[in-house]
């Protein structure tokens, strides 16, 4: 006689997280740890550097440098990408942009292909960049990703945070797990 049979979930879903700010004291940066702490053991998330990219020029790819190699290569053996970016002049930080370009080329090679992809734009003022976040969407459309369809802007960041500047509210925690939660569910579904 067959017992009941219990589902586990037992796939570990690989995160590259790309974040637009190079500034040591990143509001995004911090965010972005407070993302990898609050996550389920099901969710493995890793900040993939992007600071020391070469600029892209298509010149390069005869034989492209090793900064491009190894960012394609660990984008590629990702399932899953978060963005987490401020938003300057109204739109994408060129850091940002720059590391989305050499990450779909060549255009057969494109290591962004058809993955799901959470936006999330934090600032430490109101605005929270919904410019910015627009204009990362936008540039992720060409290569198929599945965007979460939800918006994710933190501003205020300075009150996120208790008086000791490094403990997050609880209502933020409670946000932030519910964000992971919306984002695990869609990359299961579109992967
Ligand atoms: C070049 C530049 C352009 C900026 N443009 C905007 C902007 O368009 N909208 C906005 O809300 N903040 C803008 N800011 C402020 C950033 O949102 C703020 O510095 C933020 O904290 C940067 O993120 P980080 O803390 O992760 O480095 C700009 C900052 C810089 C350096």
């Amino acid at each position: 006689m067959e017992g009941n049979t219990i589902h586990k979930k037992i796939k570990t879903m690989k995160i590259a997280i790309l974040v637009g700010s190079l500034r040591k004291d990143s509001y995004n940066r911090k965010i972005a740890k407070e993302f990898m702490r609050l996550a389920p053991n099901s969710m493995q998330m890793e900040i993939v550097e992007i600071g020391d990219l070469n600029l892209y020029n298509a010149d390069l790819e005869e034989n492209p440098p090793q900064s491009w190699k190894t960012f394609r290569e660990k984008i590629k053996n990702s399932d899953a990408v978060f963005f987490i970016s401020p938003e300057y002049n109204r739109s994408i930080p060129g850091v940002l942009k720059n590391a989305i370009d050499v990450a779909t080329r060549p255009p057969k090679d494109n290591v962004l292909m058809k993955k799901p992809a959470i936006v999330a734009t934090a600032s430490g003022s109101g605005i929270s960049g919904v410019a910015g976040n627009m204009a990362i969407k936008q540039s992720l459309i060409f290569s198929k990703m599945r965007i979460l369809p939800m918006e994710i802007y933190i501003g205020n960041m300075l009150s996120l945070f208790e008086d000791d500047g490094k403990t997050l509210v609880e209502d933020t925690q409670v946000f932030l797990k519910h964000i992971l939660k919306e984002f695990e569910d869609w990359a299961e579904k579109t992967s």
